[in-house]
């Protein structure tokens, strides 16, 4: 008899984004005249930057020569793209990052739902709340909690963000082994400063512990005081990984490609105490469950960092920010009270009533897909996400709609 991983069975019965899917293809169903505008899950609208389109089709034509044939590349990632995050991501910021310290993926969804398999069954890990929600359903399913009750996991250290703080909850007053932190944050929109970052820092080094940085959303920060990458705040290279992505630069959400920043410096510890070296664990790991990005998305990623694909990628994260804008200034016009939207893609709104009432509100009455907040955690209740990248148009008409409401 095959039996289940339990764990599994603690999960709610399917992932927040196919939740709201199956509501909406509902809604379609039965309303099949309405023009619904989805402004749920953050996948970009936009075309792939001109530069990548061209490096793609050239890496394309280089697979058609023996010559020029590529077959596996190193699981790791190509040394032309690792080299090229490593300088114009890192070094041009003054942060030391090598470019053998970074593992080029097909999504950091992917790489923050899989590091945890590095680790033990017991250690403690602190998820701030509300958070992205892979984050604690790998857990999950690794068997790291006890069962769901009232919304949150027995055994998970929950850091309430929430107004009172800003958004941007402060270390623990307890030991925690792992930390997930997200900034710019999904979903809030909030993002932490460096005095924020350099407090989290001094507490993993105090207490041993690993923080994994999730900054898939790093491009829209605009505000020079602010942090682009942990490895700015000093004795982040001995206790933080950091992910990163392409999906929402450069519009890779369908092509695929990502990467994890493991410095050699970190070490993580035996049952007596023996520190061993997470690169060389995560390595592992990667070169045995991975095979790697394929050729092509590797070169258009690279051209993200040539001249004009900086420009183009500017332009695109430029656009949705001025989405951003025009959700925050409209919903605050009407007494929202809005957090991020600045810094970031995502729009975190009060909305006055239960996040799936607000949800569903939305979508009857003006054919409008947001994320209740309360599916990103308990302290997401009261709120809703709204998602700036959808073209200029259907943002216009959303805020339209929403007004008339
Ligand atoms: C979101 O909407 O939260 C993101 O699109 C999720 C993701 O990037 O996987």
């Amino acid at each position: 008899m095959i039996t289940v991983n339990e764990n599994f069975l603690k999960l709610k019965a399917s992932y927040l984004f196919s939740d709201i899917a199956k509501r909406v293809n509902r809604f379609q169903e039965e309303n099949n005249d309405k023009q619904i505008i989805k402004l749920g899950i953050g996948d970009v609208t936009q075309p792939l930057p001109p530069t990548c389109i061209n490096a793609l089709h050239a890496a394309v034509d280089d697979l058609s020569k023996t010559d020029s044939f590529h077959g596996y590349g190193p699981e790791q990632g190509y040394a032309f793209l690792r080299e090229a995050i490593a300088q114009n991501d890192y070094s041009s910021r003054g942060a030391q990052v090598n470019a053998d310290e970074i593992f080029i993926s097909d999504g950091s969804k992917c790489d923050t739902g899989n590091f945890q398999e590095l680790f033990s069954q017991d250690i403690t890990i602190a998820i701030p709340d509300p958070v992205y929600p892979v984050y604690v359903d790998t857990n999950v399913m690794a068997g790291r909690t006890g069962n769901n009750q009232d919304g949150r996991y027995e055994g998970l250290v929950y850091l309430d963000s929430t107004e009172s703080n800003g958004f941007v909850p402060a270390p623990p007053k307890e030991r925690v082994d792992l930390i997930y932190l997200c900034f710019p944050n999904n979903p809030t929109g909030a993002t932490a400063t460096r005095e924020q970052l350099t407090e989290w820092v001094n507490y993993a080094l105090e207490h041993k512990s690993l923080i994994l940085f999730d900054a898939a959303y790093v491009s829209f920060i605009r505000d020079e005081s602010l942090p682009r990458s942990i490895y700015e705040i000093e004795g982040a290279r001995r206790c933080a990984v950091e992910f990163r992505s392409f999906s929402k630069n450069a519009g890779f959400t369908g092509t695929r490609c990502a990467f994890t920043v493991v410095p050699k410096e970190i070490e993580v510890y035996d049952s007596e105490g023996k520190g061993h070296s997470l690169h060389a664990l995560w390595n592992r790991r990667h070169c045995t469950k991975f095979n790697g990005v394929s050729y092509p998305v590797q070169k258009a990623a690279e051209a993200v960092y040539s001249d004009s694909g900086k420009k183009e990628v500017r332009a695109l994260t430029d656009y949705y920010l001025e989405n951003a804008r025009i959700i925050k200034d409209k919903m605050s016009s009407l007494g929202y009270s809005c957090t991020g939207g600045d810094n970031s893609p995502y729009i975190w709104i009060k909305s006055g009533m239960k996040s799936w009432d607000f949800f569903d509100d939305l979508l009857n009455r003006a054919a409008i897909v947001c994320t209740p907040g309360v599916g990103f955690g308990n302290c997401g209740e009261g709120y809703i996400r709204i998602s700036a990248f959808n073209s200029r148009e259907n943002v216009i008409e959303a805020m339209n709609r929403i007004s008339a409401m």
